[in-house]
């Protein structure tokens, strides 16, 4: 889907650029689309608010019956004023980490959060705390695929969960510390190609179906988030439609290895919100070198969109497809899109994690033009920095009539000091 080049430019003019635009139909129909997947009975979806943890987002979540997967206690808070359910019946916020760190441990226990453990000592940790009660459990699987192996999360290279062989002696030890294990749980990678994907999950699921026996008090089963969203051609994604028949099954195998009922549970993040997030971003110039010993000469357009904003493209090689607003259609030429920042790297036209540059083939851009960088929504504004000081850019919603509203404004010099102080210690 194209976007309305004069509702970009009339917000482009009020807000300034670069900033984030999100499509409120384009996240209703992703959630639509996992509510189906997951409308056989006993099958629970999460929402891995790391992707994009906007209130708006969150409440949208909220409104679908949506629970939540949190990472932080930041995140959970974030979670539970956006109207998400405190408390552990049900779990509709579980809080998944490897660590915790900060107010996490307070946070769980104030609330009654469900904490799903990624690391044997964290037990002990919950113990000293004072928590007593359920427990969810994060296995390494050892296996899976992530779109990159920075992003794969199963196997004995990766830091995620608890290797299979630890998990009696965990839940030993939890059931001494007055805790039960009613969760099993794992994340085998983001966003793997649909077909690994299927695979994984199917054998997770018989994974799991063998652990039942040593987990009596068992009342769930997550099998993580990765629904991959298709970056490279935007207009055709794989219809996720053979999930349900996936789910379904293995619910029923896990339930009949049970002989009783369990909660299947997934926890996708990027599926729901990678393609109604765009940044839009101005052309401030146009330059290029030549080409000499070195290598070959390219043409830059300089936006003012850094990997500050949008980290993906410097930190996996990922691609976003760029759209030069009201000039599609046209001649196009290689094209390197660079940003403001004092890194060489900030670069968002790449090809993998080892290239430097991969010039796009896009109509030539002049500056004043509006670039549009797609699919943006899961991990864009959620892992922007405050890097050079620049603060981080405003995000709009936009209703299907058209409505805009300002979810959160662009960051000054105040925000960025706010955190300063001078306490003598
Ligand atoms: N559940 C757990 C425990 C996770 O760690 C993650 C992602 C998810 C669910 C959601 O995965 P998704 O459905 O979004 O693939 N920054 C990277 C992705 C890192 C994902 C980390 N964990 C990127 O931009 O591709």
């Amino acid at each position: 889907m194209k976007l309305d080049a004069t509702l970009v430019r009339k917000l482009a003019a009020k807000v300034g650029t670069p900033f984030w635009l999100y499509d409120a139909a384009i996240i209703r129909q992703r959630i639509a689309d996992i509510r189906h997947i997951t409308s056989t009975p006993g099958v629970q979806a999460r929402f891995a608010m790391k992707a994009c943890p906007a209130t708006k987002v969150l409440r949208e979540m909220a409104n679908a019956g949506i629970w939540i997967d949190a990472v932080s206690g930041n995140e959970a808070l974030r979670a539970l004023r956006a109207g998400h359910a405190a408390g552990n019946e049900p779990p509709v916020v579980c809080f998944t980490a490897d660590v915790f760190r900060d107010n996490a441990l307070d946070v769980v226990l104030k609330n009654n959060l469900l904490p799903n453990i990624g690391s044997p000592g964290m037990v002990r940790q919950l113990a000293t705390a004072g928590y007593r009660g359920p427990i969810s459990i994060r296995v390494n699987p050892g296996f899976g695929h992530g779109h990159v192996n920075t992003c794969d999360t199963g196997g004995p290279s990766s830091k995620h969960g608890i290797w299979p062989s630890d998990l009696a002696a965990v839940r030993d030890a939890a059931t001494k510390a007055g805790m039960t294990v009613t969760m099993l749980h794992a994340h085998i990678g983001s966003g793997p190609q649909f077909a690994e994907l299927h695979e994984n999950l199917a054998r997770l699921a018989d994974e799991f179906a063998a652990l039942l026996p040593q987990f009596p008090a068992l009342t769930a089963v997550s099998l993580g988030g990765g629904i991959p969203h298709h970056y490279r051609d935007r207009e055709n994604q794989i219809s996720i439609e053979p999930l349900r028949e996936l789910f379904a099954a293995c619910r029923a195998k896990l339930c009949a290895a049970a002989g009783r009922e369990l909660r299947l549970e997934i926890e996708p993040g990027r599926y729901y919100v990678a393609p109604a997030g765009t940044l839009i971003t101005t052309v401030h110039d146009v330059k290029r070198t030549l080409t000499n010993a070195k290598g070959t000469g390219e043409t830059f357009a300089m936006v003012d969109a850094g990997f500050v904003d949008l980290v993906r493209p410097a930190m996996y090689g990922s691609y976003h497809e760029i759209e030069v607003i009201g000039k599609e259609g046209s001649q196009t030429e290689p094209i390197v899109v660079a940003g403001p920042l004092c890194e060489s790297g900030d670069v968002f036209t790449r090809s993998g994690g080892d290239e430097l540059l991969q010039p796009r083939d896009l109509p030539r851009p002049e500056p004043g033009d509006l670039l549009a960088l797609r699919d943006a929504g899961a991990y864009g504004y959620a892992m922007s920095s405050n890097y050079n000081s620049i603060g981080r850019a405003p995000q709009v919603w936009v209703e299907p009539d058209g409505t805009a509203e300002l979810i959160s404004r662009r960051e000054t010099i105040k925000d960025m000091l706010k955190a300063e102080t001078s306490e003598r210690l």
